[in-house]
């Protein structure tokens, strides 16, 4: 609604020239019509292929329509009563000196009417001397009620071409469809609606997740971003119960529209922490625990595809990230995208400050998940207090949670962690990672297998003998990163 009206006040305050670059040339001409109703002025439109017709009024069709770009220019300039042209794809014409010129005198009101010339195209260069005349515009992206409306039009025409069959709607997918069209121009979620329903006469979770996909495939273009298939379910992760509750605790409030408590909806999470101890794999349950899709931003690509545009890089794929919201954007290993070198000529500290702003500023429902593992590169100004909600750290696990990943990895390869001394196992692996011991178990299987013999407790205790956990090969480092986690982080277990 309030677009019509911003258009309505531009061409009663009399704006000469209105840009408009859109796909959705349609949507652009539907506008006009609306704004009308307003601004009381004749409505004309012309194109190259129809000629000029009138749109506000029936009237015959005109004689011989100036299909010439020249002439319709005359026409205008000739016209005394002020009125509003819309000139589809009128850009090609740009080009040729005379109907720049032409446009410029009609725009500084040398025929003594005040028209508005409106030019619609995908994209459009103005010439320098337009310029200055012009107002540009963006059309609007369509709001829920609009989407609502095309699903239910969409609905309507599979029931007409099904004699009559009523579209399976179920409230819940239906309310979840239109929340992940927005962001869309009305074409393109029209497009995406459309093969939800005409796939099986139904709108149901599944189109809910297909179309999630298909928006990103839309959205992702240039491809810094990606689309995470296989999330982790909290049962699949041991230990880290505190973060895990801190997510559960937080989801309502980071679903809702209307928040009633007047909470912050939260924003995001640093999971810091030794190497191969999940926190990969946190990230990915954080996206599950919130019940949203998980996108992953390559921060190494961004600098590797787009050399030079980094932060415009950036910057697209926050933008293409908060139209998927609600989602969980995950930088993974966050320190290789920032850390400050002297041979990148300042890049990193603007990208940096790229994602500090964007990160301070944002209200959409995108979460981030930072993860790191090195500290020393990690620029302080992101660790500041107030960056993120929580910075958690993921340290080696303890013996309950190191215990509960043999039986996650034993039942994942088809053992029954029942028949193992779990204690014993538990005991050896004093110091390793979730990683280790996921490693200890597959070598273990293989060995066992080579002998022709089940997996037993002693192979396993042989593999993790025969091991050096990073524990101990890294004690220092992690040491050290432990003292550094204590004053500043949350555990995370
Ligand atoms: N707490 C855990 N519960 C179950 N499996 C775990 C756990 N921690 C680690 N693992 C196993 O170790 C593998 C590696 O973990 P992950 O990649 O998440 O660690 P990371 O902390 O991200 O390591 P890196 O610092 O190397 O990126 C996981 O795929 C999983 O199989
Ligand atoms: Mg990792």
């Amino acid at each position: 609604m309030g677009q019509e009206q911003d258009l309505a006040l531009l061409i009663k305050s009399g704006t000469p020239l209105i840009v408009i670059e859109t796909e959705e040339e349609l949507r652009a001409i539907e506008l006009f019509r609306h704004a009308l109703s307003q601004a009381l002025r004749p409505l004309y439109q012309w194109s190259i292929t129809s000629g000029l017709k009138r749109l506000d009024i029936d009237v015959a069709e005109f004689g011989a329509a100036p299909a010439d770009p020249k002439d319709i220019l005359r026409q205008v300039a000739g016209n005394a009563e002020p009125s509003i042209y819309l000139l589809l794809d009128f850009h090609p014409y740009l080009k040729d000196p005379q109907t720049t010129r032409k446009l410029r005198e009609i725009s500084l009101g040398h025929f003594g009417v005040e028209h508005t010339v409106v030019l619609i195209s995908p994209t459009l260069d103005l010439p320098d001397e337009l310029k200055g005349h012009a107002a540009l515009m963006e059309l609007h992206l369509p709001s829920s009620e609009a989407l609502d409306q095309m699903v239910r039009e969409e609905a309507f025409d599979w029931s007409r071409r099904n004699a009559g069959q009523r579209v399976k709607i179920s409230r819940k997918a239906l309310g979840l469809l239109i929340q992940n069209l927005r962001g869309l121009t009305l074409q393109d979620a029209r497009q995406l609606a459309r093969s939800a329903i005409f796939n099986d006469g139904a709108i149901t979770s599944q189109d809910v997740r297909r179309v999630m996909e298909e928006k990103f495939g839309l959205l992702n273009r240039g491809g810094v971003l990606s689309y995470e298939y296989e999330l982790v379910g909290f049962d699949d992760i041991a230990g880290l119960v505190t973060m895990k509750k801190w997510i559960s605790d937080r989801r309502p409030v980071f679903l809702s529209d209307d928040n009633p408590y007047g909470l912050d909806p939260p924003k995001g999470v640093l999971l810091l922490g030794v190497q191969g101890c999940g926190k990969s794999m946190a990230a990915k349950a954080v996206a599950s625990g919130f019940g949203v899709p998980l996108l992953r931003l390559d921060f190494g690509a961004i600098y590797n595809k787009y050399h030079g545009e980094t932060e415009k890089n950036l910057r697209q794929s926050l933008n293409s990230a908060e139209v998927m919201e609600p989602c969980v954007l995950w930088v993974d290993e966050i320190e290789k995208g920032l850390s400050v070198s002297d041979s990148d000529s300042g890049t990193s500290k603007r990208v940096l400050g790229t994602l500090l702003t964007w990160m301070a500023e944002r209200n959409s429902k995108v979460f981030l998940v930072a993860t790191a593992n090195d500290i020393e590169s990690l620029p302080p100004e992101l660790v500041r207090k107030g960056r993120f909600d929580e910075i958690f750290f993921v340290d080696l696990p303890k013996p309950q949670v190191r215990s509960k990943i043999f039986e996650i990895h034993l039942q994942k390869r088809k053992q029954d962690p029942a028949e193992f001394d779990l204690e014993q196992l538990t005991l050896h692996s004093d110091g390793f990672s979730g990683a280790e011991i996921e490693q200890a178990v597959v070598a273990g299987l293989y060995s066992a297998m080579a002998d022709g013999e089940s997996l037993s407790t002693e192979d396993l205790v042989e593999s993790l003998r025969s091991t050096r956990p990073l524990s101990v090969v890294m004690a220092e480092r992690i040491a050290y990163l432990r003292d550094w986690a204590r004053p500043r982080t949350v555990n995370a277990d």
